[in-house]
């Protein structure tokens, strides 16, 4: 079997991560007893671009048990857990992937693209957009494809507007049972978690900054207070920046926040928030981070030509001292803060994000060419049978509308 991992002795730590991620994950363990029995992805082959952590581990093992056959790439240079890429290359998938893989993370995309996918399970858009670029030919055998992250969708969505766009897509990120918990909470958590695994500072006190009140930003500003940070959100929408200011937090634009903050985390989907203007305003100590899909939100590039010194100064912490004396310390590179510093999401929240993804791919199946190349929306049933098996597992039962309800909801004659 093929696949290139770091080492392949490291597969019993994986084994363990993943036993404890899938105590974690019920729904999605439901949904792989369904699929063990009913095998609707018999014979499917499934090319994934994913972050390697144990929750996707997780997914990969529903996909096998459903009878699908899986190649496996890394979403980002930083994100690979070692000892789930080993495990998983132990139980057959051909898994190209390693923490730390700079320079061949297109040619794993391209090594996993090999297996001339049915499907393609993409994190950010790297896979699809590999796939129409450099791999036309494997795309008559595609279905359709799933796309986790912000990201990737607003990428996608460009080329269906542009009339690029080769196979359907379905939007998981935009499912609510996916954004409304991963983004804002998962993200929430996981970027504090990074942060502190990485510096082992105090939040309490910090002027803690926000960049993009969206999903993930409104999770992370959330934490952030709980932990007693004092806040500042920088937004453009003015809609955005309005419910921060009613949500409690300090709004004002990134150059005023860069004279005051501590600690700086971009949430955009977008590039250089955090510009040369306003790095060169920050105060010595400054911390920055991002949690954005790509390590384009941070202007590293002008930290690189412009520091007169940098070195590593705790494992992901580099410091980069500035002409005007100033040191500001990086996280990860700029790169995911929670996945390259922590262990990405909790996989109480991938739980729903993944189990769409499970189920999604056997909607693509069931829906085999009646789908146009347009970017869709995870249907509404599927969704909302995720949130109902949720709330089955958590134990929580809730009410139901009478006939009387249903009856005066659809009705308009009733007034006062
Ligand atoms: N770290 C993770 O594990 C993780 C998880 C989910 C999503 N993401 C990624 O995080 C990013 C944000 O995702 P989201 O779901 O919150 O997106 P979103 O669209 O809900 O929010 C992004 C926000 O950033 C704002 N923004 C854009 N440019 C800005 C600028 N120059 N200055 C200030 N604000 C600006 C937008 O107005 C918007 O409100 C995406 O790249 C997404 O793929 C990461």
């Amino acid at each position: 079997m093929d696949y290139k991992v770091r080492d392949l002795s490291l597969a019993k730590e994986g084994e363990s991560l993943i036993k404890w991620a899938e105590q974690n994950m019920p729904v999605l363990m439901d949904i792989r007893k369904d699929f063990e029995k009913d095998k609707p992805l018999e014979g499917i082959k499934i090319a994934c671009c994913l972050h390697v952590t144990k929750e996707t581990a997780v997914l990969i093992k529903t996909l096998l048990a459903g009878g699908a056959n899986i190649s496996l790439a890394g979403s980002n240079p930083l994100s690979t857990n070692d000892a789930i890429a080993a495990y998983l290359a132990s139980i057959g998938v051909r898994v190209y992937a390693w923490k730390g893989n700079h320079d061949d993370y297109y040619w794993c995309i391209e090594k996993a693209l090999e297996i001339e996918p049915n499907i393609t399970m993409d994190d950010g858009g790297d896979l699809v957009t590999t796939l129409h670029t450099k791999k036309q030919n494997l795309i008559r055998n595609i279905i359709g494809g799933t796309e986790e992250t912000t990201t990737g969708v607003k990428r996608h969505r460009v080329m269906e507007r542009e009339g690029i766009l080769k196979f359907p897509i379905i939007a998981v990120n935009d499912a609510f049972t996916k954004y409304l918990f991963d983004n804002r909470y998962g993200t929430g958590q996981s970027t504090i978690d990074g942060i502190l695994r990485s510096t082992s500072l105090l939040i309490a006190g910090k002027n803690f900054v926000v960049v993009g009140y969206g999903w993930c930003g409104k999770g992370l500003a959330m934490r952030a207070r709980g932990m007693g940070a004092k806040v500042i959100v920088c937004e453009v929408d003015e809609i955005k920046a309005l419910e921060a200011v009613m949500d409690g937090f300090n709004v004002m634009p990134i150059e005023e926040a860069a004279k005051i903050g501590d600690i700086f985390v971009t949430v955009t989907g977008n590039k250089h928030v955090i510009d040369a203007n306003s790095l060169e305003k920050m105060r010595d100590g400054a911390i920055l981070a991002n949690s954005g899909h790509f390590d384009n939100e941070i202007n590293v590039k002008w930290l690189e030509e412009n520091c007169i010194n940098k070195k590593e100064v705790r494992r992901n912490v580099m410091q980069y001292e500035l002409k005007n004396g100033k040191k500001v310390y990086l996280l990860a590179e700029g790169r995911l803060v929670n996945l390259a510093c922590a262990e990405g999401h909790p996989p109480e929240v991938m739980d729903m994000s993944f189990s769409n993804q499970a189920l999604v791919a056997k909607w693509l199946v069931d829906n085999k060419g009646k789908l146009e190349n347009k970017v869709y929306k995870v249907p509404e049933e599927i969704d909302r049978e995720v949130a109902r098996r949720k709330l089955k597992t958590m134990g929580i039962k809730i009410d139901r509308l009478t006939e009387e309800q249903k009856k005066y909801l659809e009705s308009w004659k009733e007034g006062t």
